[in-house]
């Protein structure tokens, strides 16, 4: 804290990120002078007793609500960040219109775009006749006036919070303390009124949503819209939610007339896999409760002078220096005059040590010009000594396979008792690893394994 102005923050040494904070008048007389003006006690209960599940209302996006947890809890506040231009009014206005469809009544109000480009953008979406009270304004005070009169309001959506301003406040729209105050008597209506609130977030270069932190304590859920604006696809991730898991996925793709949901995202990220090229692996994901499919990348390039690159998209570069050490010293890989380039294809961001074992042989592959087999997925973690672990959810993920008409499975060698009893799809037969100098054979076996080889020799 600093008590007077200044233009660069000694803490970390940036310009002009001090903001003014008008702190509120101290309780005159203090905490004793409340406990004699006589505050009304409260009531404390134990942990025992069941209160019901919050009651929810479904957008009817099923995509959205599965990252809810179910849909849209009653009197909570729900924030969605994501960088701009990525979809999120248009995630809102679809999500908003299809719970008016379903007779609920949805007041949408924007601070960034007109009436006018609103209605264009639900033309296009095809939402003209959804029923829904729209409107453009900034001002809160205007704001909380106007919603007192809708009592039955489902949901209020505000596109975004930073462009929200109270007089009471005296800094710029999109100042932390503006941010905050708008979303403090915003929420405050939502609790009191009933009515769930969705606030659009703004997020900054590094990715962080914009304004305080604070924000995020002080809703109930978090969600990132991400995705790269060269891919149609985008995914909606929970980050909090206090009435559901964190950690599930909505996938959507943009299309000319808006997101439509993806339900089946595997197909999706593999549609535009080619065989037959080295340097690829299907990694068996699981995002949340779903198990994803995914083509995992590996590019190298010769680099014999000074220091390598390793480049990395979607996936931890720590994660793929340690398997490149392992790889070296295990399995006496020689990298260390390549640069190496790692990426996931069609955008999604993985985040599981169990695609160490994809991660492998596709620099395996590539290291030895020999494509994996196209029908083969891989999943499991890799320790430093080069040894396989196990990995949760593998029957999701060998269904999952089974399912995209995979054959074979390369994870980790079963453990007596742990795994051991994994029920297996009768179409995929599972390659088990116990080292990573297993895998080497594995791949180098490649397009033509056993199997397949024979036949095609027989014809
Ligand atoms: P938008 O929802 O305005 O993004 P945000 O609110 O996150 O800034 O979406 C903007 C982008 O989406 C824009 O570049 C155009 C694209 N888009 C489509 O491709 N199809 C559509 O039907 C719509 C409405 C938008
Ligand atoms: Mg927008």
């Amino acid at each position: 804290m600093f008590p007077k102005w200044a233009g660069r923050c000694e803490a970390c040494g940036e310009w002009n990120t001090l903001e003014e904070q008008v702190l509120p008048k101290a309780l005159p007389g203090g905490i004793k002078e409340g406990a004699r003006r006589g505050g009304s006690k409260i009531e404390f209960v134990g942990l025992e007793g069941i209160s019901p599940p919050p009651p929810r209302v479904p957008t009817t996006i099923a995509e959205f609500d599965r990252v809810l947890g179910g849909g849209l809890v009653p009197a909570s506040v729900v924030l969605v960040g994501g960088d701009p231009g990525i979809g999120k009014s248009t995630l809102l206005l679809q999500a908003g219109a299809a719970l008016g469809r379903a007779g609920k009544r949805v007041v949408y109000i924007s601070g960034e775009e007109s009436i006018d480009q609103i209605r264009m953008r639900a033309a296009r979406l095809g939402l003209t006749h959804s029923p829904m009270d729209l409107a453009a304004a900034t001002q809160l005070g205007d704001i909380l006036a106007s919603l007192a009169q809708f009592p039955d309001a489902a949901l209020v959506v505000i596109d975004s919070i930073q462009t929200m301003w109270t007089e009471g406040v005296d800094s710029a729209p999109g100042s932390v303390t503006q941010v905050r105050a708008a979303a403090f008597e915003l929420i405050r209506a939502a609790k009191t009124q009933g009515f769930a609130l969705m606030l659009v977030g703004h997020v900054t270069k590094e990715g962080n949503l914009a304004g305080p932190r604070v924000l995020e304590h002080m809703v109930d859920v978090v969600l990132h819209f991400e995705g790269d604006r060269g891919h149609q696809f985008r995914i909606l991730r929970g980050v909090k939610n206090r009435f559901g898991a964190t950690d599930e996925i909505g996938v959507f793709e943009m299309t000319g007339r808006g997101l439509a949901e993806v339900l089946n995202p595997s197909a999706l990220f593999l549609a535009e896999r080619r065989g037959n090229v080295s340097g690829s692996a299907v990694f068996a994901g699981l995002e949340g409760s779903r198990p994803v499919l995914v083509e995992l990348q590996v590019l190298l390039a010769p680099n014999p002078g000074g220091s390598p690159r390793r480049s990395v998209i979607g996936w931890d570069s720590g994660r793929l220096s340690m398997l490149l050490a392992v790889l070296e010293t295990r399995c006496g890989l020689k990298l260390a005059m390549n640069d190496v380039y790692l990426n996931v294809a069609g955008g999604l961001r993985v985040t599981e040590p169990a695609a160490d074992l994809a991660v492998a042989a596709a620099l395996i592959s590539a290291a030895s010009d020999v494509p994996t087999d196209p029908e083969m997925v891989f999943f499991g973690e890799i320790g430093l000594s080069g040894e396989l672990r196990q990995v949760a959810q593998a029957e999701l993920r060998l269904k999952e396979a089974a399912k995209l008409g995979f054959a074979r499975a390369a994870s980790p060698k079963r453990v007596a008792g742990g795994t051991a009893r994994l029920s297996v799809p009768k179409t995929l037969s599972l390659i088990e690893i116990g080292h990573l100098t297993d895998l080497v054979g594995v791949v180098a076996s490649g397009a033509k394994p056993g199997g397949k080889k024979k036949k095609e020799e027989g014809e």
